[in-house]
């Protein structure tokens, strides 16, 4: 029941059709409709936000990412596999407001999963995709800073979230697939681990929700299956902030399961070894 298909996907690669779609959970969100429960974002939102494609019967997406720097994308490391898979396999499209209307696919160099990455419940779900060339900036199309290692993102931040994932669970994006927002709260560490625990038989001892994950959204607002790998951005004191990265979730905007998210500033040592601190 928890979703963590798409390595496996990766690894198998007779793929895809509808493969990234996990198997329903037991209980059924009962708002749908964005992300989940968003709207469509304005064209002029969102510049970090990226489409990851795999070559399949066709560029497929499979995946959300982040901009961070102009040669630089953010995305999960389950979006990406374990095992070192060729490059080439890839391509990164950037903003786009309907995916696959008007396709310009960037070619990747370097794709980097954490090497700390086993599978997503497990931590260190986070992956560097290094683009062959440094992307032209512009008003479409913005890296996303990342956050100060001290910033904590406490419960009830307002951040936002952006893909081309599923408005519902196995209700994938309908054509002309528009890149859909939400408005989601961050949700307490341990608020989220208790959650995770309730209706459950893993013990109390045993935390589900890690420190280097972070929790937000609420029922009926939540990321689905397609939208791994893509940003958590939080306005704080005027400025964008990358707090979080799809990750995992039980289902999608279910009560008492907030969607789980790779907490970034955990991670910046590791980004900072690739990705240059810009001036
Ligand atoms: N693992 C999913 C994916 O590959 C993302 C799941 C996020 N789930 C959630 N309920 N927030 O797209």
């Amino acid at each position: 029941m928890w979703e963590e298909m798409l390595p496996l996907l990766l690894l198998a690669l007779p793929l895809l059709a509808s493969g990234v779609h996990a198997a329903p959970a037991p209980h059924q969100a009962l708002e749908r409709g964005a992300i989940v429960g968003g709207q469509e974002a304005s064209k002029s939102k969102w510049p970090w936000q990226v489409s990851l494609r795999l070559h399949a019967a066709f560029w497929k997406h499979i995946c959300g990412g982040s901009l961070i720097h102009p040669q630089w994308v953010l995305t999960a490391a389950h979006c990406v596999g374990r095992e070192r898979v060729s490059p080439d396999a890839f391509r990164v499209q950037l903003r786009e407001q309907h995916l696959y209307y008007g396709d310009r696919l960037l070619p990747v160099g370097r794709v980097l999963p954490h090497p700390g990455y086993y599978s997503a419940q497990e931590g260190a779900d986070i992956a560097l995709l290094g683009l062959r060339s440094p992307v032209n900036l512009s008003g479409r199309v913005q890296p996303l800073r990342l956050p100060p290692a001290a910033q904590a993102f406490p419960a009830g931040t307002p951040c936002w979230l952006t893909g081309w994932g599923d408005v519902g669970d196995d209700e994938p994006l309908p054509p002309p697939y528009p890149l859909r927002q939400v408005k989601v709260p961050v949700v307490d560490n341990g608020d989220c681990d208790a959650q995770y625990h309730s209706d459950t038989s893993t013990g109390d001892s045993v935390r589900i929700v890690r420190d280097d994950m972070m929790c937000a959204g609420r029922a009926g607002r939540d990321s689905c299956q397609g939208d791994s790998g893509g940003p958590l951005a939080c306005k704080v004191n005027g400025t964008w902030l990358q707090a979080g990265v799809v990750s995992w979730g039980e289902g999608c905007a279910q009560d008492k399961r907030p969607g789980v998210y790779t907490r970034v500033t955990h991670y910046l040592d590791w980004i900072h070894r690739y990705v240059p601190e810009e001036p």
